[in-house]
Formats: C-alpha cells, structure tokens, sequence
C-alpha cells in the first residue's frame, strides 16, 4: 500500500482560514437571516485599478490574433513586468537588483510556501509568534519540525514571541537559527519593524550565516518614513535576505494572482560537500520545473500599477483601505477596546476586552453583532487574547461593523 507523509498528521485539522468559513457558514445555515459582516480573512473588496482592467482587456485582444498571440511566457516573469518592478520597487530606492534576481509567480502565498524547499531538511526555523500561518505549516509538512506540544508549540521550532510587552518586535534568538521568517508590515499584528530593527536581524543572519525570508507583502501600506519598504534597504541584506512581495494587497490582485520573489545571487547556502551554492539557482530550478509562468494578461496587469495613471489608482486604493483602518482602530479605541496596527497596515489587532480567549471573543463577535474576525490564537500561541480585523471590507460595511461594536457589544 502507498504510504502518506505522515508530517501532514501533525497539522491542525485545517487551514486557519477554512476553519474560520467553516465555523461561519454553520453559523449562517442556523441564522440564515443574520447580516454577517466579513472583517475576517484579509481579502480585498474594492475593484481591480482602472489602468490594469484596461491593459488587460487590451492583452485578451492580443491573445486572439494568432500574430499576437502568446504561449508558455518565461517561467521567471516577462520583461515588461520584471523591468517595471525592479526600476520603481528597487532602483528608484537606490537598490541594485538584476533581471534574473527576480521570479513572478501566482502570489506570495506560494512563494512563502515553497520556498523551504530549497533548504536542507536539518535547517533550524525560526518563527515569529504570532505568525501567518503559512511559514510554519509548510516546514511541519516537509518534516523540519518535531510533534505539537501541549503548549502549541511545534517541537524543534524556536518561536520570537511578539507581543504588547516587546512592542511586537522579535527579539534576536538565543541559539543559531539558519532560517528566519520575518513579515514586515506584519500579518497578523499590523505592526512594523524599524530601520534600526531590522539591521539587528541583517547583523544576526550575517554573523550566523543565517537567511531571511522577509515577506513583505503588505509594503505599499507604510506611510511611515522610518520602516524600511524593502529589507534591501538594509546594508547588507542582500547577502542574507529573501523577499517576497505581491500584488495581491497592493492593487487588489487576490484572485487574480501575482506576485515576485527577489533572491540576489549573493544569498547563499552550504552544500553537504561544503561548497557554497547560491538559492538563486535553486529556485531557478525549482521554478522552472514547477511552474509554467504567471497567465499573460495577468502579469500585462499587474504592469500597468507602474504607469503614472495606475500609481495614481493604487494610491488611492491603498489610501481607501487605510482610511478603514483608521475607522476601526479609531472605533475600538472608543468602545474602550486597546488596538494596536493600522497605521502602516490595513490589519488592526485588539486586544481582547476583560482577559476573553481569542476564539471566544470570535464566537461572541460573530453571535452579538454578526462581525466575522480573525481569533488570535489562529496565529501562535502568542495570539491568545488578540484578535484581527481587516480594513479591506468596504466602507459602508466597515462603518456599520465600527458602529455595531460600538453600540450593540455588550461587555
Ligand atoms: C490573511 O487573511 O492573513 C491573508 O489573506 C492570507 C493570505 O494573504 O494568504
């Protein structure tokens, strides 16, 4: 008989996101009249950005005429695409990165998820707690990690905590890590880590010849001068550091899917014969084996953000979801209720009132005042006593869940 990888036995029954729907639509089916407000999963609600509709439109033109027609692109992303990101996400920053330190996928979900693949099973992973639960998940799957402890802890993993006392930044590690999972602006917190913050970790990955995986997914959320957009921004990093970015959050791309990895040829790692073999050409392999290449008109899209009139459009998208933000963090802080993030990321993470756990302020949230969130504790251990709402509802929703919590939540 075929046997199964048994890692996946150690997971959580399921993904934190579907038991979230699950748990939602048992509810709906016993209240089928309840007017649930979704503030849950970080999903985007606004339409994508004029100048991407059109250049996509134009691009499904292109595709029927067999003289414009496109096949299998570059599994590494077009030209038009991976030139446009490195000049304005990048160059413009005073960041060197070349045409093939970079890889365009179908989001950063995947990225994020995959990545550990390219790294020794004996690496030592070192999570933030609370986390996105992606990082951890995937390594318990390829097996770097021992059982579940009765703490929820997984065996084997060195867990940063974050949390009110340590202002959510992870302090460095007591012993050798070689792989660090940092996201910055963070999900779940909404937090944000410091120029000086950051260089603390480049410096620790250096002298210990560690990587990080720096997710920085929600960058175009920063209105702060002094959080770095990139971790290339960092003197160094590009001898240590991974990046991971997406267009998801940033122009609304979530189901339409795209997203980048930047991994400079400088990054490294120990081969079992002890030569030195850059990730790059790692991913490389594994990318083009893998991986047919992000849908053409998905990435002439994605493009058109770096046109004048498409920055413009994100701008404004990124500006609506922020003002969400401030609505809620704002409305919390009225009804008595301690809210931390929101200012450099659409994620506002509370502080449940009167010591409540996490999946009973979610029960509670979801049975008052029919508002779906996102329980701390989904996060790590850490995030017991946390919960998470999105700013990405629409603002009509977002200002009748402010109003509710407000007005009908009874403590
Ligand atoms: C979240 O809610 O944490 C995000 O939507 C998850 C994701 O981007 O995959």
């Amino acid at each position: 008989m075929a046997t199964i990888n048994d890692n996946y036995l150690k997971l959580a029954g399921s993904y934190l996101f579907a038991e979230i729907g699950r748990r939602v639509a048992a509810f709906k089916e016993a209240n089928p009249q309840a007017d649930i407000i979704r503030l849950g999963i970080g999903d985007v609600t606004q339409p994508l950005p004029a100048a991407c509709i059109e250049a996509m439109h134009k691009a499904v033109d292109e595709l029927s005429q067999a003289e414009t027609f496109r096949g299998y692109g570059p599994e590494q992303g077009y030209s038009f695409l991976t030139d446009a990101i490195i000049e304005n996400n990048y160059t413009k920053r005073g960041i060197s990165i070349d045409s093939d330190e970079i890889f365009v996928s179908d989001g950063s979900k995947s990225d994020c998820g995959n990545i550990q693949e390219i790294f020794g099973l004996d690496n030592k992973v070192a999570i933030t707690d609370p986390v996105y639960p992606v990082y951890l998940d995937t390594n318990v799957m390829a097996g770097r990690t021992g059982t579940l402890q009765a703490d929820g802890h997984f065996e084997g993993v060195t867990y940063l905590p974050c949390d009110a006392s340590n202002n959510f930044a992870p302090e460095l590690p007591k012993d050798h890590v070689d792989m660090i999972y940092l996201c910055c602006p963070n999900n779940p917190t909404g937090t944000t880590l410091s120029r000086a913050e950051l260089k603390k970790w480049v410096d620790y990955a250096r002298e210990n010849q560690s990587v990080i995986l720096f997710d920085a997914a929600y960058a175009a959320y920063i209105t702060e001068e002094d959080v770095p957009r990139s971790i290339y921004e960092i003197e160094g990093a590009k001898d240590v550091a991974i990046e991971f970015r997406s267009f998801s959050k940033t122009a609304g791309f979530t189901g339409t899917r795209c997203g980048y990895t930047i991994i400079p040829k400088t990054v490294k790692g120990r081969a079992a014969d002890g030569t030195l073999v850059e990730f790059n050409k790692l991913w490389n392999r594994r990318h083009t084996t893998k991986f047919n290449g992000t849908a053409y008109i998905v990435q002439r899209g994605a493009a058109a953000i770096y046109t004048p009139e498409g920055q413009q459009q994100v701008k404004e998208l990124v500006g609506y979801y922020m003002e969400n933000a401030r609505i809620i963090r704002e409305g919390l802080e009225a009804a008595g209720i301690t809210a931390y993030g929101g200012v450099n990321a659409p994620y506002i993470w509370l502080k449940t009132p009167n010591g409540m756990s996490s999946w009973d302020f979610f029960d509670k949230l979801l049975t008052e005042v029919n508002i779906v969130g996102t329980p701390g504790a989904g996060f790590g251990p850490c995030g017991e006593g946390y919960f998470r709402l999105t700013a990405f509802g629409d603002r009509e929703n977002t200002l009748r869940a402010v109003e509710r919590i407000k007005t009908k939540l009874r403590f």
